[in-house]
């Protein structure tokens, strides 16, 4: 005889959210679509762009890393029209998150929910750390050097100015960054969204500039073989090359999506998320593309093989040197706002399954005056400082790519879920060719997850095992839809 309570215990993991478009969230709609393009770009257009092109092309590509830009754009493409559809029909914080739940289910919520914290805070710190490393640099340029070893993790080792070497103390520099923009999130969005709008300016600025002012020292030669014969081994060059040079520039896209957890701060967000998301993803396609194709117009691939600064040297060729200050300034402004808006993301994201009744109320607690989720705002504030300050956060970098990834499968797989379960919900947006997109999308970003090494498989695990505990002590008996 089967056990009564076993199949209902068995739905609950699996019973869906009901569709609602509620408005009692406390938050405030002040975001139109062009803050939407400002705030996806601003979370996009990071350190990939700069230190990663010349890496990928050096070792993987040569000149046809930008086709490598083009091929990861293609299956970010895939999912950001996934994600437009189920924004447009869903337009509630939470973004994959709350996909999950109308389309698959509680357990697969909760574990997307979890999974995005790879993507937000752990995405965050690991960025705030590269912010510490270039705003070290540059303000040691300025003879302004801070004490060493708080710029570094207990993880790294650091060289004194006696010529000793020691364990760090605390990345300093990375934790107040975070504290920065968390402040500047709780204040509010439409705070937020303006100081974005400025920083997105000026990194787009020095994208320009560089495109600009490179273009007439572009050497034609240069491309020649576009795509250089493979060197032997799998990725070494070749066509083989230019897929491994796509995996390594799929970090330079990672973000693009967080603007779909501002869903219910957004004026309009049936018609203007799909705006923003393959708007801002338009963007970057085209900033991405024409500087690496520049930047390898002007530097042989072959002299970027072990360079760290490819962009440095292309500059050294032309007769604007000014322009690497610029960089710079343009690379630790672009982590700037790429910071706010994972941040941004990450606190909702636990406002939505707060709200839902599967994190305390903490964290869908607005504040009175500032209408933000202030407290999660704070949490997370304290939690990203600390793993930026104390923990080897660049090995777990990685990470934000896996759990990036496992999200963009799951919007894909909703997509084709929801077509068979709702099919006459009102969607703003549809993507265009039925399955065909969604199926893509599931199997391009498996194959980039499959090329990951297996220690990410395993940190993914773990985390999805300690998500598994928190949810099985707690969540699921909070769980409004248990009420
Ligand atoms: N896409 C972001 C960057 O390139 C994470 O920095």
């Amino acid at each position: 005889m089967p056990q009564p309570t076993r199949p209902s215990a068995l739905s609950a993991l699996f019973r869906l959210k009901p569709m609602t478009d509620t408005d009692d969230s406390g938050l405030k709609r002040v975001l139109g679509p062009a803050s939407l393009v400002a705030l996806g770009v601003g979370a996009t257009i990071g350190a990939g762009l700069f230190s990663l092109t010349g890496i990928a092309a050096g070792d993987n590509a040569g000149p046809a890393v930008v086709l490598s830009y083009f091929i990861a754009a293609i299956a970010c493409g895939f999912a950001g029209l996934c994600y437009s559809e189920l924004a447009s029909m869903i337009p509630v914080s939470g973004s994959a998150y709350s996909y999950a739940y109308v389309a698959m289910g509680e357990l697969i919520a909760w574990i997307i929910g979890w999974d995005l914290v790879l993507e937000y805070a752990v995405g965050a710190a690991t960025v705030s750390v590269s912010w510490s490393g270039y705003v070290t640099s540059l303000l040691g340029g300025w003879g302004l050097s801070l004490p060493a070893r708080l710029t570094a993790s207990p993880f790294q080792t650091v060289t004194l100015p006696d010529g000793t070497t020691a364990a760090g103390l605390a990345n300093v520099p990375a934790a107040f960054i975070i504290v920065l923009v968390s402040l500047l999130l709780i204040r509010g969005t439409s705070e937020s969204a303006k100081v974005n709008a400025v920083i997105v300016t000026i990194k787009l600025s020095v994208i320009a500039a560089f495109i600009g002012f490179g273009l007439p020292y572009i050497n034609t030669a240069n491309y020649h073989p576009f795509i250089p014969a493979n060197a032997g081994t799998f990725g070494h060059y070749g066509f083989s090359g230019v897929m491994r040079a796509a995996g390594t520039i799929f970090f330079a896209y990672i973000g693009f999506d967080a603007l779909s957890t501002a869903a219910q701060e957004t004026k309009n967000p049936k018609r203007d998320m799909p705006v923003g998301i393959i708007g801002s993803l338009l963007v970057c396609v085209a900033a991405y593309v024409t500087f690496s194709f520049v930047l390898t117009g002007i530097v042989n691939y072959k002299d970027m093989i072990g360079d760290a600064a490819p962009v440095a040297t292309a500059i050294d060729r032309t007769h604007f040197v000014w322009l690497k200050l610029a960089v710079k300034l343009g690379i630790i402004a672009g982590f700037t706002s790429v910071l706010l808006v994972l941040l941004l993301g990450q606190s909702r994201v636990f406002f939505a399954m707060s709200k839902d009744g599967l994190l305390p109320a903490l964290f869908s607690k607005t504040h009175k005056r500032f209408h933000t989720p202030w407290l999660s705002n704070l949490f997370f504030m304290v939690a990203t400082g600390a793993m930026a300050a104390f923990l080897p956060i660049t090995e777990l970098g990685h990470m934000t790519s896996i759990g990036t990834l496992l999200a963009f499968t799951i919007v894909c797989a909703g997509v084709l879920i929801l077509r068979r379960t709702a099919p006459d919900m009102e969607r703003k947006f549809r993507v265009p060719g039925g399955p065909v997109v969604p199926a893509l999308g599931i199997v391009s970003c498996l194959t980039v997850m499959a090329s990951l090494d297996s220690l990410t498989w395993l940190r993914l695990v773990v985390w999805l095992v300690i998500g598994g505990v928190i949810y099985f002590s707690y969540s699921r008996h909070h769980s409004l839809l248990n009420r």
